[in-house]
């Protein structure tokens, strides 16, 4: 008989997905994404366990850091970043699998040289020819490394599996999208393609399928019969940082509503898929996108602006123009928000406003569905003048957890009315800390399990929703303004408040 692990709880169902063997190869790992997020995250998959023996990490870049001092760099990475506890024996059994190849993307002796550690892992690490090829680059860099991974003939192999995975921004407009995705799908199979949206990683994302579809109280009233308005809003307090480059010319709009924010619309919106394999998923998200669209007036139901100076956690910060590497007359926002409505029986009628922007209050995500008044109400008027409309607050991050808003009575003598809250708090309810999205998704990768990665129609999707509002942006000559540390332009407030509504103060 074998013993029970004391441990366990026999109520914990969980099977641990374990990745097979494997190497992860990736492109712009000295970036900031890669530092900042992957590193850690593969270091916290390693010492949860999650990674087999046979795994290893390549690095493919310019600097000639030889192996020793790459290493170290990763380590410094998965230091700072890393969730879990550090722990030597866990990092010395990454570190033996840690390779770097010095080189430009575009030398064809340093993909040489890259086959080689390739096929060097396979015997000494055990990877078994299983390959992740993952693009944390600039969009202009796409066409040289997808172009040279099938010339030196590495997306393909008679054993083992190749992947690669692809972080945004996944083209800038429609036309430069199908544009990516022609390079792509010339090299990779659709099932080979993991394209990453971190959202999607998020724990608090996926309880919006298990709080829509594993309960039976919210179906019937999650439609226009009962749901006014759904709000959307990211807000972060930090501004661009040293992401100038990236960033100017993008603007607020491209970098997180055509992915993030439109993804979250998705899920709050989609009926109910058959099951929650990847295709089922994919294609209800499908039909909110594929019906859903800003009004015709633009001007009237989209808002943009760029921060000003102002405070940002007690201290005082530059605006937007004065920021590194920004040119002075640039235009890109830095807030944009917009109203989407869904053609369908269930959303018709019922407004989504999606709002995000740097430099706000405060750092927040959350989805607020929002409930009409109940038709009648047998109170006096005064006793409910502080009765505000219900509201369903998905907390996304970082205070995660869900909020019930609804009125109840002041104790006293008299009937008067007020709105409280219930709270489920994640920190409450589960005693473990939430893996971060990058640790969930680089795990789904490597095991080719594909339902958290968009596909290409959502991408295309998504940008048929945006190319118009980006359309009539650059149309206009000038641009609002809000100071660092508010909530965002007056025009924001004058889109909502046209509709009879007001944005929620998260
Ligand atoms: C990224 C954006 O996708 O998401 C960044 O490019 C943004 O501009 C980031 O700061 C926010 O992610 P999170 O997980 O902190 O909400």
């Amino acid at each position: 008989m074998t013993a029970a692990n004391p441990l366990r709880d026999p109520r914990d169902r969980r099977l641990p997905r374990i990745a097979g063997p494997c190497s992860v190869i990736m492109f712009g790992v000295t970036g900031d994404l890669a530092r900042k997020k992957l590193i850690p995250a593969i270091y916290d998959l390693a010492h949860r366990g999650l990674l087999p023996p046979g795994f290893a990490l390549v690095g493919f870049a310019r600097h000639d850091f030889g192996d020793r001092t790459f290493a170290s760099m990763i380590k410094d990475a998965a230091k700072a970043g890393a969730r879990t506890e550090w722990s030597e024996t866990v990092w010395k059994q990454l570190a033996a699998g840690i390779r770097f190849v010095p080189g430009q993307f575009d030398d064809d002796d340093a993909w040489d040289r890259l086959a080689e550690t390739l096929a060097e892992l396979d015997s000494t690490q055990g990877t078994g020819g299983n390959h992740a090829f993952y693009l944390s680059i600039p969009p202009g860099l796409f066409p040289v490394v997808v172009s040279k991974i099938k010339e030196h003939g590495l997306a393909t192999s008679s054993e083992g599996w190749r992947r690669v995975v692809i972080e945004k921004p996944f083209g800038h407009d429609l036309e430069s999208a199908r544009e990516l995705n022609r390079l792509v799908d010339d090299v990779f199979p659709r099932t080979s393609v993991f394209r990453i949206d971190h959202y999607l990683g998020k724990e608090t994302v996926q309880n919006i399928l298990a709080l829509r579809f594993a309960n039976g109280m919210f179906e019937p009233i999650w439609n226009s019969h009962y749901v006014d308005h759904v709000q959307i809003t990211m807000a972060e307090d930090i501004g661009i940082g040293s992401r100038a480059g990236y960033y100017d010319g993008i603007g607020a709009a491209r970098d997180v509503i055509q992915n993030h924010l439109l993804q979250l619309m998705a899920l709050v919106a989609m009926e109910e898929p058959v099951s929650l394999d990847a295709n089922s998923l994919r294609l209800e998200k499908q039909k909110i996108l594929a019906n859903a669209s800003a009004p015709a007036e633009l001007s009237k139901h989209t808002a943009r602006a760029q921060y000003t100076s102002g405070w940002a956690g007690g201290v005082e910060v530059e605006g937007y123009l004065d920021e590194d590497g920004i040119p002075e007359d640039s235009r890109t926002e830095t807030y944009a928000a917009m109203r989407i409505d869904i053609g369908t029986r269930r959303w018709a009628g019922v407004p989504f406003y999606l709002r995000t922007g740097k430099r706000l209050g405060r750092r927040v995500t959350e989805v607020a569905v929002v409930f009409k008044r109940a038709p009648h109400l047998p109170f006096r008027k005064h006793d409910v003048t502080e009765l505000g409309q219900n509201a369903l607050v998905l907390r996304i991050q970082p205070d995660e957890g869900v909020t019930l808003r609804f009125g109840a009575k002041v104790p006293g003598t008299t009937m008067e009315i007020r709105d409280v809250n219930m709270d489920f708090a994640y920190g409450g309810a589960f005693v473990e800390s939430s893996p971060e999205a990058y640790e969930r998704l680089i795990l789904d990768v490597l095991l080719g399990d594909p339902p958290l990665f968009p596909q290409q129609e959502e991408v295309e999707l998504s940008w048929k929703i945006l190319d118009p509002v980006i359309r009539h942006w650059r149309r206009q000559r000038t641009i609002d303004s809000y100071q660092a540390g508010t909530w965002g332009p007056e025009s924001a407030d004058a889109m909502i408040r046209r509709d009879g509504r007001t944005w929620r103060r998260p």
